[in-house]
């Protein structure tokens, strides 16, 4: 299955954050992750604006896509995307995803991404009712919940989300949609069981791959744990 390609529809796929690699060896993180059979890699893109940090920007989604092979998720924390939708997915953008919360016509800048050749994604914050993104459901491929309030890494993964996963994922059921959800925050070993069973079948981790002691068994683990408590939940 490749996850550029084509929808997960309910596959597991487990995507390093490169936000948490040390940014002196960007493309030795990028390698890192391929080795060990991460799915993807995704790409946090804050503009100091929409969040208060300042990350990356086309520069190294081009050095990503010219590191490697696997898709990459492209995650704007950007005010104002829709002026750098073309240069994120001409960069190598896969995956491209925007705000709801951000500023512009978001179903345009959705259809545009599409247009453009790259899988559109809506995000919430935690604080996002599942509600905001309901009319654009059927405009993307993916729907992100953040589990933690977006600007850095290494914060606590926020529990009450759960909720609002298990109503999107019921809503994208009812609507007959293939639709990905994913979770980006504090996701380790911990706490990617309960986002899978409310309904989560992408999982973005930084900290917790970066830093554990062999990423390969962890990328297994977190797999294991979410393909058991997804399969519960759809039963
Ligand atoms: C936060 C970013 C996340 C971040 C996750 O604003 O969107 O992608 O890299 O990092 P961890 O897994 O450390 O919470
Ligand atoms: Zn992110």
């Amino acid at each position: 299955m490749d996850y550029a390609q084509h929808t997960a529809n309910g596959e597991i796929i487990i995507l390093p954050s490169l936000l948490a690699a040390d940014f002196g060896y960007l493309a030795d993180g990028v390698r890192h992750a391929d080795n060990a059979g991460a799915d993807g890699i995704h790409l946090d893109i804050m503009d100091a604006h929409f969040v208060p940090n300042l990350s990356m920007g086309p520069d190294v989604v081009t050095m990503a896509n010219k590191t490697t092979d696997i898709p990459l998720s492209v995650h704007l924390m950007m005010s104002k995307p829709a002026t750098y939708l073309e240069r994120f997915i001409k960069a190598g953008s896969d995956i491209l995803l925007i705000h709801i919360e951000s500023e512009g016509d978001i179903r345009g800048m959705l259809q545009t991404i599409r247009q453009l050749g790259a899988r559109p994604g809506i995000t919430l914050n935690p604080d996002t009712p599942a509600e905001a993104v309901y009319e654009v459901l059927a405009d993307v491929d993916e729907v992100l919940c953040m589990t933690v309030h977006p600007g850095y890494g290494g914060q606590s993964f926020i529990e009450s989300v759960l909720p609002k996963i298990r109503k999107l994922r019921s809503r994208i059921k009812t609507l007959g949609l293939d639709v990905d959800i994913n979770v980006d925050g504090g996701i380790d070993l911990k706490t990617i069981g309960a986002a899978a069973a409310a309904g989560a079948n992408v999982f973005v981790a930084g900290t917790s791959l970066y830093r554990a002691a062999n990423m390969q068994e962890s990328v297994a683990a977190m797999r294991a744990i979410a393909a058991q408590q997804y399969d519960s939940m759809k039963d």
